[in-house]
């Protein structure tokens, strides 16, 4: 399992050092939500933000956009230190074209879909992705509780990548900690986000242990 703590629910005022702690405490990867108040009815932090992190953390800076035609900003999220770019096959009429963009810059690319997107929908782009992000919530905010009927589609997909004998990584997003980690893990997810049980929680080196102690049950 890759862990991958969403800074959605950190405290904005202190980002480096709480980005620092998870550091420390074992995770593989930094999840950056960036929502645009259209996509998604919120508004997070863009590429300034992430650039500003960049120098502060060796984690792989794994980029999830949640706005409007992404292909306006990939150079930007590039240019501020992805490592991966994770886009929404709702929110483009040219999803080739994204993935294409986002290659060719050097990172690796993943789909994403929200809970009420059929898995149908990402089948076509599978060989070319990296990672496919099934959306646990429907995205716009932290702290929401999992949908179990998107653990369905998770398992379809993890079905599908094995079938196809291919190496993708099946990311969940939304709701996830602890308690519910071992079904997450059960339909086939690999790479697991976790804002408000790793970064909300009062001791977050003591959450991620906890995520790991499920992981190695
Ligand atoms: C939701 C975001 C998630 C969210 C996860 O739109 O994509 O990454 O921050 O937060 P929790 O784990 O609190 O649901
Ligand atoms: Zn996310």
């Amino acid at each position: 399992m890759k862990l991958s703590p969403s800074l959605l629910a950190a405290d904005f005022a202190r980002l480096a050092e709480s980005v620092a702690r998870v550091e420390a405490g074992g995770v593989d990867m930094l999840h950056l939500d960036v929502m645009d108040g259209n996509f998604v009815p919120n508004i997070s932090f863009g590429a300034g933000v992430i650039g500003a992190l960049r120098p502060h953390s060796k984690l792989f800076f794994d980029v999830h956009l949640m706005i409007d035609r992404p292909e306006r900003y990939i150079a930007d999220f590039v240019k501020a230190g992805a490592d991966g770019i994770t886009f929404h096959i709702e929110s483009t009429g040219d999803p080739d074209g994204v993935i294409e963009q986002i290659r060719a810059a050097g990172c690796r690319v993943a789909v994403a879909l929200s809970p009420k997107t059929p898995v149908e929908t990402v089948l076509p782009y599978l060989n070319r992705c990296d990672m496919v992000l099934v959306m646990t919530v429907e995205p716009g905010f932290g702290g929401q509780s999992l949908m179990p009927e998107t653990l369905e589609k998770a398992r379809a997909l993890r079905a599908e990548i094995t079938r196809r004998g291919l190496a993708t990584d099946l990311q969940a997003d939304g709701g996830i900690g602890a308690k519910n980690l071992a079904a997450v893990l059960d339909a086939g997810v690999n790479v697991v986000v976790a804002g408000s049980a790793i970064f909300g929680a009062p001791d977050p080196t003591a959450a991620i242990a906890a995520m790991r102690a499920v992981e190695n049950a």
